[in-house]
């Protein structure tokens, strides 16, 4: 297993050109060296020194073996886990875990859980799940943010009915192949945690994990250290249990080696830590200064890879002394988000048993939030006075609802700040009544009026439910300040200093909202 596992680690990392023992050959002949002789004789850029990698299998077994004790101490028992032990039935154990996997892409655990009970008790198999609409998924999806995953789950388990016959594939490259949404992370844990296959993955909190251990500090998002790290995953997973070493991995960069004030010091495998063993020799070396003494250090010379310079997996960058184990991993600065504007307007009439209904319009089925609901909204392609934009208020809900609105029934509320992974969005919303006899029947398809618990129930993003809360807490406000304690009109702007606040944040504490008390939690998502 080990002579397989470590060759398969030298092919991913060196091309498969030079085997480790070359490397390290050619690593202390470069030490012996002050000056390479002739440029021809540099090691060649793309080939990282052992550094990078692990050359001793003892080393391997203890880390696993470290890794793995304490994952069976620490591990939080989440529900996919016990599902991928306890369940006999190989397709609803592959299912369970693909949910899980799809559910924890870009959201946390703790926000996964809920979602993914309910998920599983309404739709226990892939049968139940390919027999619902996907309006029913993106309503189970609601809140839960990138809403083409549970679209992409929801085509998968179709597929699988229609084409597969209902079974689920059984290996990673099948489960990569023929999974919609299925990438190279996603089918290797699915295999090794559903099926026992032992691959590695790597995802954020693994990428985290290897970059500190083996102090890889070039860009994580570049190819030859996306290649590396999973050379590095698939030679480190235990054969014996893949699953649970995949998922300690993640555990530990979730729980011990967070991006921010990691905890070294309750590391089960800190003596493998390159990061770590820097940080101490730096510190070593500086007291020694402090302190007048200038013995070499006693800890091996190991602080540094043989090939920096030419390495492309080393950072390009110094080593911060401030950021000690947080020098790694490196990522490539941020895109700036786009910034975008969106009129958006709540639109309020009173239903047949006399409760207040809302206004809501179906977004297209590609793109953006595809197919979620949402209050009649327009992209402000430029800034514009509040006249011109309740006017273009009017000329949509009037399109909306085949009537004439004139701009003094449209009230302004305030504005709600919206981050998606890859746009800053503000929403800029009014609210207008219509409970004066306008008539409210709509005229355009994907159009459909929803009491307060039907908007609970429905698709919507946290945006909407977002603008909710606003809407909600400003004609809070507005009841409150109302002497004759009538039922408000609608949600309008006096510009209070309160009101203003709530206007800049997009919410506003205080007691039981009656509308967005429904809606609790709210986070980034896309
Ligand atoms: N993130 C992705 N997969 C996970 C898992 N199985 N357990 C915990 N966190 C995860």
């Amino acid at each position: 297993m080990w002579s397989l596992t470590m060759s398969r680690l030298r092919s991913a990392m060196h091309g498969g050109k030079r085997s480790a023992r070359e490397m390290t050959q050619t690593a202390t002949t470069k030490r012996r060296r002050s000056k390479p002789a002739a440029k021809e004789e540099i090691e060649p850029s793309t080939s990282p020194s052992t550094y990078h990698t692990f050359h001793d299998p003892a080393d391997v077994e203890r880390l696993r073996s470290q890794l793995l004790s304490w994952y069976d101490e620490e591990k939080r028992e989440l529900p996919w886990r016990t599902v991928a032990k306890t369940e006999p039935d190989l397709n609803i154990r592959t299912y369970a875990v693909w949910v899980s996997e799809i559910m924890l892409q870009q959201t946390q655990v703790a926000t996964v859980i809920d979602y993914y009970n309910k998920w599983m008790k309404r739709w226990p198999t892939l049968q139940d799940l390919a027999a619902a609409t996907l309006e029913e998924v993106n309503q189970m999806w609601s809140g839960l943010g990138y809403y083409s995953r549970g679209k992409r789950l929801h085509e998968g388990a179709q597929k699988v009915v229609s084409e597969l016959n209902g079974e689920m594939p059984q290996t990673v490259d099948s489960l990569l192949r023929q999974l919609p949404g299925v990438g190279r992370y996603t089918a290797a844990a699915i295999g090794s945690i559903a099926l026992g296959q032992v691959t590695g993955v790597v995802d954020g909190n693994v990428i985290r994990v290897l970059c500190r251990l083996r102090a890889i500090g070039a860009d994580s998002t570049s190819p030859v250290v996306t290649e590396a790290l999973w050379g590095l995953a698939n030679m480190l997973v235990d054969p014996e249990r893949p699953g649970d070493f995949n998922q300690a991995m993640m555990e530990l960069g979730a729980r011990v080696c967070t991006p921010k004030a990691p905890l070294c010091s309750k590391c089960p495998i800190q003596a493998h830590c390159h990061s770590y063993r820097k940080v101490n020799i730096k510190q070593e070396k500086n007291s020694k200064k402090l302190l007048g003494k200038q013995k070499p250090s006693m800890m091996p010379d190991i602080e540094d890879c043989m090939g920096s310079g030419t390495c492309q997996l080393c950072p390009t960058e110094p080593w911060d002394h401030d950021l000690g184990v947080q020098n790694f991993p490196r990522k490539p600065a941020k895109k700036p988000p786009r910034v975008e504007r969106t009129l958006t307007c709540v639109a309020i009439r009173s239903g047949e048993s006399g409760e207040d209904e809302y206004l809501l319009t179906q977004r297209p089925n590609k793109g953006l939030l595809a197919g979620m609901w949402e209050f009649p909204s327009l992209l402000l392609e430029s800034e514009s006075t509040e006249m011109k934009q309740k006017g273009a208020l009017c000329a949509e809900l009037g399109r909306i609802l085949g009537v004439r609105l004139t701009e003094s029934t449209i009230q302004f509320v305030g504005e709600v700040v919206h981050i998606f992974s890859h746009i800053h969005q503000t929403y800029v919303v009014y609210s207008v009544c219509l409970k004066d006899g306008t008539d409210t029947q709509t005229h355009t398809e994907n159009t459909q009026w929803l009491n307060t618990s039907a908007l609970h129930e429905a698709a919507v993003s946290t945006g909407v439910k977002k603008i909710v809360k606003l809407y909600d807490s400003v004609a809070r406000q507005e009841d409150e300040t109302s002497k004759d304690g009538k039922r408000r009109k609608h949600a309008g702007a006096k510009k209070d200093k309160k009101q203003e606040k709530s206007r800049q944040t997009g919410v506003s504490g205080g007691k039981q909202l009656s509308l967005s008390s429904f809606f609790k939690t709210l986070k980034q998502e896309t």
